[in-house]
């Protein structure tokens, strides 16, 4: 089954299902970004807008970004701010945006599905003003050499979904070959992780 199609799937159960990841990454954006305020944000791979409501709470204009229609569906009955415009488009492809237009990109969960880190860092750049900032929180490539990689079930059947490892070096060194500077790294663990490598890693890079 293709990402996107995958992710079509999951949707009528993304935010429903148990997901420790997915519960981490919210309590990790709320403490990365509760108390800053933001023009303009572009949020990268949406999904159902778990991140997009907090977002438009503290930026006066959010675009967020998922190419699973399906997805983008379950996020516009969550979130109906007029802050905030939807886009369907797959970020592999060139972004809608204009060059030097956002103060901050954010991207969850999403990097796992994509090859190329580097045309993805490559686009954050335009995209960004000079001292905006690019926030990244992922499955920790430590859980990825154990085998976990973004997953669900259906019919008895767990559907794994095609993912990418990206060492924590290929994180640094696609940031510093286009330009950005590391303003914050960190690791985070569940409180049901105890004894157990560290299920999420989180950048803030700067331009
Ligand atoms: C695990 S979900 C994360 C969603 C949301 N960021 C969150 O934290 O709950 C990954 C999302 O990335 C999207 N995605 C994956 N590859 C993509 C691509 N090439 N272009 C746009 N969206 C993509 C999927 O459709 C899915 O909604």
């Amino acid at each position: 089954m293709s990402i996107q199609a995958a992710y079509d799937n999951w949707s009528t159960t993304y935010d429903a299902d148990e997901n420790l990841t997915r519960d981490l990454d919210r309590i990790v954006t709320k403490e990365t970004f509760m108390g800053l305020r933001c023009k303009s944000v572009v949020e990268i791979g949406c999904g159902t807008g778990k991140n997009t409501l907090l977002l438009s709470q503290i930026a006066q204009k959010v675009y967020a970004v998922d190419f699973s229609a399906s997805m983008i569906e379950k996020a516009k009955e969550k979130v109906n701010s007029a802050n905030v415009t939807f886009i369907t488009a797959d970020i592999t492809n060139q972004w809608f945006c204009n060059n030097e237009s956002a103060d901050s990109i954010v991207c969850n969960l999403v990097l796992e599905h994509i090859e190329d880190l580097s045309f993805i860092f490559s686009e954050a750049y335009r995209v960004l003003v000079k001292g905006g900032y690019f926030f990244i929180c992922e499955l920790h490539p430590f859980r990825q050499y154990g085998g976990t990689q973004a997953n669900f079930q259906r019919n008895q059947e767990v559907i794994q979904i095609p993912a990418f490892i990206h060492h924590l070096s290929d994180f640094f060194q696609a940031a510093k070959n286009h330009g950005f500077l590391l303003e914050d790294f960190n690791e985070w663990w569940h409180e049901q992780d105890q004894n157990k490598p560290p299920r999420l890693v989180s950048f803030l890079f700067k331009k």
